[in-house]
């Protein structure tokens, strides 16, 4: 029995991924609050319950997944019993968020995920920190595991999500530049998305060469694509990434 606390938008993601997947869980048992989300999923899947409360979410799960907001996560996880040699798993942002591991013993918190909403279509990266065999197990269905080596490089990846707005944002110039110019609009979105989704196909490949290189084979001397990088290179578009992200690294760890 998996056991959710906080049903709220990324709780629901992963439980339509995982309970829509080809290894759905027996049983998956979410907390009442958000009362509307909770029964849409219960509703929706033959597996799903609702439990009467947090803590009747903890006593009848093996796995309790944490996926509550920062702002009121130290209330609610410290106002909970959890079992002997309990898993938990957080999806909570790590936040100054030390304090978990102490607040769900004699439970084990088995580690930190960072989930996207892709994954209720069973799409997109999961990265979680300690690198766990169940737990990998237990994320394989709903979307592309990424283990990873320390907390801080959870931070730090969890960081990169911030660019999500802003890819979008790039699309939409792009296309909206295309309809401007008299293109049907339908048609450069789809030739667009269609072709960022091939190219991140290819970069994806575990035998891909790096991003570096294949930006590099993807301009000949003197070509279009070359003056378009070294265009917007030229105007800050490259050099502003690091900074931007440097802040968003300092705001997720207090010092922003
Ligand atoms: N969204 C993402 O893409 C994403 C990705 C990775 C990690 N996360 C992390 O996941 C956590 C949840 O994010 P979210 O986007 O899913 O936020 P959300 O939609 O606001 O979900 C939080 C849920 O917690 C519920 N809640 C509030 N107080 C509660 C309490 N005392 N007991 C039980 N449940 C309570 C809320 O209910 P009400 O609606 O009734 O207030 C809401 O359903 C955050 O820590 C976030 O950092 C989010």
């Amino acid at each position: 029995m998996l056991g959710i606390v906080g049903t709220g938008r990324i709780a629901a993601a992963l439980v339509t991924g995982l309970c829509t997947s080809e290894r759905p869980p027996a049983k998956v048992l979410v907390s009442p609050r958000n009362a509307e989300t909770a029964a849409k999923l219960a509703k929706r899947h033959a597996m799903v319950s609702v439990a009467a409360d947090n803590q009747a979410v903890v006593d009848g799960s093996e796995w309790v997944l944490l996926a509550v907001r920062p702002q009121v996560a130290r209330e609610v996880v410290g106002a909970l019993r959890f079992k002997p040699g309990q898993k938990v798993l957080s999806a909570i942002a790590p936040i100054a968020d030390e304090w978990i591991d102490d607040a769900v013993k004699p439970g084990k918190l088995v580690a930190r995920l960072l989930p996207l909403p892709p994954v209720e279509q069973r799409l997109g990266p999961i990265a979680f920190f300690p690198g766990d065999r169940d737990v990998e197990a237990l994320l394989k269905p709903v979307g592309t595991t990424v283990p990873l080596g320390s907390k801080h490089e959870l931070l730090v990846i969890w960081t990169l999500t911030t660019l999500i707005a802003s890819y979008y944002g790039f699309v939409s110039h792009a296309v909206d530049w295309a309809a401007r110019n008299d293109a049907d609009p339908q048609a450069a979105r789809t030739y667009m998305t269609s072709m960022l989704h091939a190219l991140s196909t290819i970069a994806a490949a575990p035998a891909a060469a790096p991003p570096a290189e294949l930006a590099q084979h993807a301009q000949t001397k003197g070509g279009l694509n070359e003056q378009v990088a070294r265009d917007l290179a030229a105007k800050g578009w490259f050099d502003a990434i690091g900074p931007t992200l440097d802040a968003v690294r300092r705001r997720l760890e207090g010092r922003g």
